[in-house]
């Protein structure tokens, strides 16, 4: 290999002499214990996002190694490289602060560092996507070996996983059910082993969805992180790498607008988290494709739920690799599919489809015929308190709420709510709806995952389970409830939400599609003359948040930065 533009002659750093850049690099990268012939190869990145802090990642060695053996297979050089690692529970204020920063790690390292191709190793919520947005704008050929799910625990002889089982345990505890010890006993089971979350949470759905997008090899979203086949995807993997390389299959050919919206079908049918939503936009902005709410509401009208995995349903990720993983939901919905779309095998999804084994009895992936749930698992409100949109995640919410007028409690922001939620004296009943404002991408900042509002502590006690909550927060894939997320324009950013008082009345009618503030325009007016803007965040003045603050876009454009985008 001499091409000046591949291997380890690519991106020479620039010392006015590109002979001694190339003579330098050769001299360090020996160092290494690099032969020529080993030099001369092609050479595949691997974005190694293992980090102590983030148990998701914690089986990422064994992936790097088995995708290294891989490249090295197929004649290429394998060469990993660090980049930042996101956990959900670890990274405050909220991951979702920090993902345009790790796709922007990612972009420039695949960019500055000489790479023919990159293999993607991600898994907890916000990786995946970061890693493919950083891809994307990188152009170089890029394929996604994700961690895997882990697999489920027991507690007292009951089958739980992360974390569905989090949040209900948890909710049995403020109502009372369970005393603080049974909690702390919780902590050993209720992630048992490595991998990402074991419920279709956003991890689970951005596995799917990127299997989907044509980004991943076949077979590869719901293998558990500690299963053997595991690290033999990540070894094939590794072997298509450096196919893609000679290829030259940059992330543009496969992440067009058919893959997308077949992703965002999957998304519907796995009914998977509304973060998918957030991350497949920003992941198509790289690329100047525009995903638009009502297309992506329009879409869902036709694909049902098909898969019955927690929060929605009742089974686990490792349920669902035995029932064959995206295998049988594609094979199910071939026909709404736009089988076209090329992948990073070099052939179509409809091709992929067809070659797939013989389907099996199962009833993990329910039949179009016979749905978990019909059409529209998740949609797209609008009205005066959403003129920009938002999102309701109707598969896993009480369908006796989903058309409701109740009376507005509102909290302020996030420690306003948790100051005052279980304060005995809180004027609120079961009918009403909670209002939290200040919580989207510039209000909280980061649009942290708090549009699961707690039921107040007196209403739990009396085995309220549920209540129609709004937010212009996001909400973790793993949670349920009838909970409207997303609103747009958020509230700090002077959005209706911001101008809600207590007592106002809400009506909600999610088959109308529909959010309102039934208050009267002119009331409205005046109490928008009188709005201030919440006070700047502590820090705001300088680094990362000023950054954020400046340049983060809204819920509907994917909350990426506008400088991030394509045109
Ligand atoms: Fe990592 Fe759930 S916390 S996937």
């Amino acid at each position: 290999m001499s091409d000046q533009r591949k291997g380890i002659r690519k991106g020479l750093t620039r010392y006015g002499d590109d002979a001694f850049s190339l003579y330098v690099r050769k001299a360090f990268i020996k160092a290494m214990g690099y032969t020529d012939d080993a030099l001369e190869r092609p050479l595949i990145g691997i974005a190694n996002t293992f980090s102590g802090y983030n148990a998701c990642h914690a089986s990422v060695p064994g992936i790097v190694e088995a995708v290294k053996r891989g490249v090295m297979l197929a004649g290429g050089l394998p060469i990993d490289f660090p980049t930042i690692s996101l956990h959900e529970s670890f990274a405050f204020p909220t991951s979702m602060f920090l993902r345009n920063l790790m796709s922007m790690d990612a972009e420039e390292m695949i960019r500055a560092q000489p790479m023919d191709a990159v293999v993607l190793v991600g898994g907890c919520d916000k990786t995946v996507p970061a890693l493919l947005m950083g891809a994307a704008s990188a152009g170089v050929p890029a394929i996604v070996e994700v961690t895997g799910p882990m697999l489920t625990g027991t507690h007292h002889g009951e089958r739980i996983g992360a974390c569905t089982d989090c949040r209900r345990f948890w909710a049995k505890y403020r109502g009372g059910e369970i005393d603080a010890q049974e909690v702390e006993e919780l902590t050993n089971q209720l992630v048992p082993t490595a991998g990402t979350c074991g419920v279709m949470g956003t991890a689970s759905t951005m596995a799917l969805m990127t299997e989907a997008l044509g980004m991943m090899l076949p077979g590869g979203g719901a293998i558990p992180a500690t299963y053997a086949d595991r690290p033999r995807h990540a070894e094939l993997t590794g072997k298509r790498a450096v196919e893609m390389a000679a290829e030259n299959l940059t992330p543009d050919q496969v992440m067009t607008p058919a893959a997308f919206r077949n992703a965002l079908r999957v998304l519907h049918a796995i009914g998977g988290s509304t973060n998918g939503l957030i991350h497949a936009t920003a992941m198509a902005g790289r690329l100047g494709i525009a995903i638009e709410l009502d297309e992506f509401d329009a879409l869902g009208r036709d694909v049902p739920v098909l898969v019955d995995l927690k929060p929605s349903g009742q089974y686990y990720m490792e349920d669902l690799h035995r029932a064959g993983g995206l295998a049988p939901i594609v094979r199910e919905l071939r026909d709404l599919l736009e089988l076209d779309a090329l992948t990073v095998t070099g052939r179509t999804l409809g091709e992929e489809i067809d070659d797939l084994p013989p389907a099996y009895p199962q009833n993990v992936v329910r039949s179009l015929d016979d749905p978990l749930y019909p059409g529209g698992g998740m949609a797209v409100l609008r009205g005066n308190l959403a003129p920009d949109g938002a999102v309701i995640k109707r598969s896993a919410a009480n369908p006796d709420l989903l058309s409701h007028e109740g009376r507005a409690v509102v909290f302020t922001s996030l420690s306003d709510m948790a100051e005052r939620i279980d304060d005995p004296g809180l004027d609120v009943r079961a009918d009403d709806v909670l209002v939290l404002q200040n919580a989207g991408p510039l209000g909280a900042p980061g649009m942290p995952e708090a549009g699961y509002l707690p039921i107040p502590k007196k209403l739990a006690e009396q085995g309220v389970k549920d209540m129609v909550r709004l937010s212009d927060a996001r909400m973790s894939g793993t949670a349920f409830g009838t909970i409207i997320l997303h609103v747009a324009p958020e509230s700090a950013a002077g959005g209706p939400l911001a101008l809600v008082q207590n007592g106002d009345r809400i009506r909600v009618d999610v088959p109308a599609r529909s959010l309102d503030l039934l208050v009267s325009d002119d009331e409205l007016a005046a109490r928008r003359r009188a709005w201030a803007p919440p006070a700047p965040h502590d820090g705001a003045e300088r680094g990362y948040l000023n950054l954020f603050l400046d340049t983060v876009t809204q819920a509907p454009e994917g909350c990426d930065f506008r400088f991030l985008k394509s045109s």
